[in-house]
């Protein structure tokens, strides 16, 4: 039996430790750091997701098989190169196929060289320059800040005075860090996320989920990391399938290898359905957070040898989908994405039968934190004390309903977020306006 670390410690790695779990050949998952939620399915260890050092410590002392690596700055930071230069087993990006994610300027350059579809654009590292450029063009227009920003790097101003601002921010008083600016054209359309297991010049398409980016309902109020998702995503056709794979995914993944970068691991592609076709908005080097949470329950193959095959450059097995159709919701904490408290005490008794233990070892898994109504909860940020959980960070759980239709995984998910006692959070009663 295989043991397997899956790095990080959000929704999306509680959805891979899910998958994972699901896998007949895994025996063992630990998870660092984890978290609350997570610790009914995996032996959470405290080590933090940026420690390379310590991790790769961890793996080598437990024999771990295979590693698997969720959040971007864990691949930024070179986890995979690390683990991979001491010979162990990892599925991810090496931190230089990374910077597709890392830096908007790379991703940027890339596609204008190889022809991928995506707005046009220009990059500044100069205040003066970038408000000329700015000044130019229309409105609204796109500013990028070219680094990783934990999704706070995007503003779209509708005004000269609010660019100017955005721009003085970015480039005069480095509120990111020292960096460039893109500037893009704005598109209009239908965003997807099309994310692919990609081994060099392989790719191998997942199903097509959407997220739903901005905090409020009626896609109102400031960009967040996602407050909702569902899966599949019937407004996308199969020839803006066939198109976005064909013309955007292999391409980008050929491109990786021609420079020098090959791609391996889950590319995601961010893509709007303009009036002129798929276009790139963005392009991310790992598993979406919240999208894994409404993909991976859907996925009918192992996991275990999806990500052995490409951490081994082994092929990959048929890749099937469940015909249950899945949509979830993000409860968040009040005033995120800005400023929120945390350490409220979450009431879950509707949804599941008991809290877990702290657990010590896989053989103390919970067996009785079984969901009681037809929900799968996913922990995104929860901390547990006296088999009781708190709120312990932005985004707090992701709440994903199962149907045979999207209707049906809607009314499930949202009458299981209603039932869940919380006084501190919020979430938007309107993910899949856009298909119900
Ligand atoms: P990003 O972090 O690049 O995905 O940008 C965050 C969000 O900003 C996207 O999900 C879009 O909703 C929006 N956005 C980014 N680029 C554009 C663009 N060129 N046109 C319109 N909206 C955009
Ligand atoms: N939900 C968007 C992302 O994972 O970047």
């Amino acid at each position: 039996m295989k043991k397997v670390l899956v790095i990080g410690g959000g929704g999306r790695e509680h959805a891979i430790v899910d998958a994972l779990s699901r896998s007949p050949q895994v025996g063992k998952i630990y998870c660092a750091p984890g978290n609350a939620g997570i610790s009914a399915q995996a032996e959470c260890v405290a080590i933090k997701d940026t420690d390379v050092e310590g991790l790769k410590a961890f793996a080598l002392e437990n024999g771990i098989d295979l590693a698997v690596v969720g959040p971007e700055v864990a691949l930024a930071a070179g986890v995979v190169d690390a683990f991979k230069a001491a010979g162990l087993r990892i599925f991810g990006p090496s931190k230089a196929a990374a910077t597709i994610e890392a830096s908007k300027d790379f991703a940027k350059q890339l596609m204008a060289k190889y022809n991928i579809p995506t707005a046009a654009f220009e990059t500044f590292e100069d205040y003066d320059a970038a408000l000329e450029y700015v000044k130019k063009g229309s409105f609204p227009v796109v500013l990028k800040y070219d680094g990783l920003a934990a999704g706070k790097g995007v503003v779209i101003p509708e005004t000269l005075e609010e660019a100017e601002e955005t721009l003085k921010d970015m480039l005069l008083d480095d509120k990111f860090g020292k960096g460039k600016v893109v500037v893009e054209e704005f598109l209009t359309g239908p965003e997807f996320s099309f994310m692919c297991f990609v081994d060099g010049n392989d790719v191998y398409p997942m199903t097509l989920s959407q997220d739903h980016k901005r905090a409020y309902e009626g896609d109102k109020g400031p960009n967040t990391g996602g407050m909702g998702a569902y899966s599949p995503v019937p407004i996308i056709t199969d020839e803006d399938l066939e198109f976005s794979l064909e013309k955007v995914m292999k391409p980008t993944a050929a491109a990786m290898v021609s420079e020098g970068c090959p791609f391996t691991g889950v590319l995601y592609g961010g893509l709007m359905k303009t009036p002129q076709g798929p276009k790139v908005i963005e392009f991310n080097c790992r598993f979406g957070d919240p999208e894994t949470e409404v993909v991976l329950p859907r996925l009918d193959t192992d996991i275990y040898d999806i990500f052995s095959a490409v951490a081994d450059h082994t092929p990959m097995p048929a890749i099937e989908w469940k015909k249950e159709v899945t949509m979830g919701f993000v409860m968040a904490s009040k005033g995120y994405p800005g400023s929120y408290d945390k350490g409220y005490e979450i009431d879950l008794s509707s949804v599941i039968s008991s809290a877990p233990s702290v657990i010590s070892s896989a053989s103390s898994v919970i067996s009785s934190e079984v969901e009681k109504s037809p929900v799968r909860i996913y922990h995104m940020g929860t901390s547990l004390k006296d088999g009781k959980y708190y709120t312990s960070g932005g985004r707090v759980l992701m709440v994903v309903g199962f149907g045979a239709d999207l209707q049906e995984a809607h009314d499930k998910a949202l009458a299981a977020v209603e039932s869940i006692k919380c006084e501190n959070l919020f979430y938007r009663r309107d993910i899949g306006w856009r298909v119900l």
